[in-house]
């Protein structure tokens, strides 16, 4: 299997990992096809995503991919977020090979997640805080 050198490179130096603490929104989905979980984080400022982490039980694709997802979300509004999509962030990578591309679906559907887990604590008022909830398979 062949990795681009980008790829290699988020692999092994991936940015944007870990915990966040004083979280906005937080998103956990789970990779149907392989049963591995990513989860992101992110921190939301006037619309803004000021500040994303993600931890992932994921292989190297997952990580490479959420990785550089991080990085092209991070100062984006959130409609624009919205509008990222594995697709881009494989382009971004310079490609995956076709068995790994169901590993880039899972940081678009957790940041997703974590964009509406942020507008529902908005409208219902509760104080923007991480927390643990349940793991949805995509
Ligand atoms: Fe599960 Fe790649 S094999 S995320």
């Amino acid at each position: 299997m062949e990795y681009t050198e980008q790829v290699m490179d988020h692999f092994m130096n991936p940015r944007n990992m870990g915990d966040m603490e004083d979280a906005s929104g937080v998103g956990t989905v789970g990779n149907a096809k392989c049963g591995d979980i990513m989860r992101i984080y992110i921190k939301v400022e006037n619309d803004v995503i000021t500040d994303v982490k993600f931890k992932t039980f994921g292989c190297g694709a997952a990580i490479a991919t959420s990785s550089k997802a991080t990085e092209i979300v991070k100062g984006m509004t959130l409609e624009q977020a919205e509008q990222v999509t594995n697709k881009m962030v494989m382009e971004a990578l310079g490609g995956l090979p076709p068995v790994k591309v169901h590993c880039s679906v899972l940081a678009e559907e957790a940041l997703h997640a974590a964009i509406q887990d942020y507008r529902a604590k908005l409208e219902k008022g509760e104080a923007p805080e991480a927390e643990e909830e349940e793991v949805r398979y995509v």
